[in-house]
């Protein structure tokens, strides 16, 4: 738990609900929000801070929640607003914050504002959105063109991802002052703040230049209205950036985003120079005092397990004591407890425009069968209720990794110092007096390490030596 006179988050551990696959209260074969609800003892036994629930609002689902038709609603789908309202006060009363995830950087075509901004050129609306009469040649994020022309006035409009997902002009007034709505709307009603959706490139006015100071203007303007509130509002960015100086524009002066997620970190797989060399690299980049954001996984890549691991628990669990042990703000992704894998999803099951449901497939809860799921429930990984009171499970792991860093200040405040080890080993002290060592090898590894293990990937008490792909923290003496 972080220090009082830290913001909740550094230090803290959030948890990335995709809501439509956690869990099922109504048995439509849909997860929804009293589904979530109803998990809050398992998340709050796992120990975490705050969950980020992926888009909530009405929505097509052309791309799955992030073409948003209503930024005031709850998609039927996932309940009502009502049911938010009770999942935010329930987890509040175990001292779990929600996170509402914000796309602020296009509509659906369906949201009222495009619908108007087609229907006319003189349409106060029109603004609102990108248009040309010639648009120069891109492509989108999805495949085919950015720019789509639309009959009825005879222009393009532009979309960095699908042609139902209208880009917002972010260079308008009308536009920031239309979402400063939406966010108080949210804020006012015990939201905790927002993962917010491709923040690289809110603004694009001309379109096809990343991480425009326009943007940090916006961002700017959000922190000033999310520290307005007490306690102040987080604003967490999907900063999909791979260069770590740029990614640390987006704290700016301490006055942008609180977090921005490191993308560097997801991608250096489980390979000990590599990942050492993107965190110390964050430590050095980042302002002095702000907090980084570590996951292994998210909904639009292959689940790490898979993806960094082999599919073998003991990868997996150093993976995690990686995402636990180091310092700032961590993120697992649902399922990423159990080890949860990329499921194979057979044609005829399909429904991502961009083949990501393999990662987005229904939690393996045990206790409960998903009825006629809206994707299929993988193989491959215990349950919930298989792995709950199982000592040697990847959840217990998680669920004793968790509880160490919550309650071991070093873990949650002390400074990130690497530390020399052997080719193939990771290893840095936190604080004065503990360290971690992963050995990310396939060869037994020793160690110079004075102290107790508090906690082995493999269950072993052994400071002075590590057999391969395992890892330690340790107390030092
Ligand atoms: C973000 C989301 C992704 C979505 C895209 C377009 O990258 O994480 O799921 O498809 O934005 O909104």
């Amino acid at each position: 738990m972080a220090s009082p006179q830290q913001p909740w988050w550094n230090g803290g551990v959030l948890y990335q609900a995709y809501p439509r696959s956690f869990a099922d209260s109504n048995g439509d074969g849909i997860g929804d929000l009293t589904g979530l609800h109803g998990r809050l003892d398992y998340l709050h036994r796992l120990g975490v801070d705050g969950i980020w629930i992926n888009p909530t609002f009405p929505s097509p689902n052309r791309d799955w929640g992030y073409d948003v038709s209503d930024y005031f609603g709850v998609h039927p789908d996932l309940g009502t607003i009502e049911d938010l309202d009770a999942l935010i006060a329930a987890a509040g009363e175990v001292g779990i914050r929600i996170l509402l995830d914000l796309v602020p950087a296009h509509t659906s075509d369906r949201h009222e504002w495009f619908l108007q901004s087609r229907s006319s050129k003189e349409s106060p609306r029109r603004p609102f959105y990108i248009w040309r009469d010639q648009p120069e040649e891109q492509e989108a994020v999805f495949g085919g063109t950015a720019w789509t022309y639309d009959e009825p006035t005879g222009q393009y409009y532009h979309h960095l991802f699908l042609p139902e997902q209208p880009d917002l002009n972010w260079m308008r007034p009308e536009v920031r002052d239309a979402f400063d709505e939406i966010l108080r709307f949210w804020f006012d009603r015990g939201v905790a703040g927002f993962r917010i959706d491709v923040v690289h490139e809110l603004v694009k006015d001309p379109p096809g230049q990343r991480n425009r100071p326009e943007i940090h203007k916006v961002l700017r303007r959000w922190r000033g209205l999310a520290d307005g509130y007490e306690p102040a509002r987080l604003l967490l960015g999907e900063t999909w950036v791979l260069d770590l100086d740029e990614l640390a524009t987006f704290y700016g002066d301490s006055d942008e985003l609180q977090l921005a997620f490191n993308f560097p970190f997801m991608f250096a797989g489980l390979d000990a120079a590599a990942i050492a060399d993107v965190v110390r690299r964050t430590a050095e980049v980042l302002p002095s005092g702000s907090s980084p954001v570590w996951a292994l996984s998210n909904h639009d890549v292959v689940r790490f397990p898979t993806r960094i691991c082999d599919e073998e628990d003991a990868k997996v669990r150093l993976a995690l004591l990686a995402l636990f042990t180091l310092w700032g703000t961590s993120v697992l992704y649902y399922g990423d407890e159990l080890g949860m894998r990329q499921v194979e999803i057979p044609t005829d099951r399909r429904l991502d425009v961009h083949g990501r449901d393999g990662a987005r497939t229904p939690m393996p809860w045990g206790d409960v069968e998903w009825r006629d799921p809206w994707l299929p429930v993988g193989e491959g990984v215990a349950t919930v209720a298989e792995q709950e009171d199982d000592p040697s499970s990847v959840l217990s792991f998680c669920r004793n990794a968790i509880a160490l860093r919550r309650g071991r200040d070093d873990l949650v405040g002390g400074a990130y110092i690497p530390i020399a080890a052997e080719p193939g080993v990771w290893a840095w002290r936190r604080g004065d007096s503990t360290a971690v060592a992963l050995n990310l090898s396939g060869s037994p590894a020793s160690l110079s390490l004075a102290g107790d293990v508090l906690l082995s990937t493999s269950g072993r008490d052994d400071s002075s030596r590590l057999e391969s792909w395992e890892g330690v923290v340790v107390a030092l003496t």
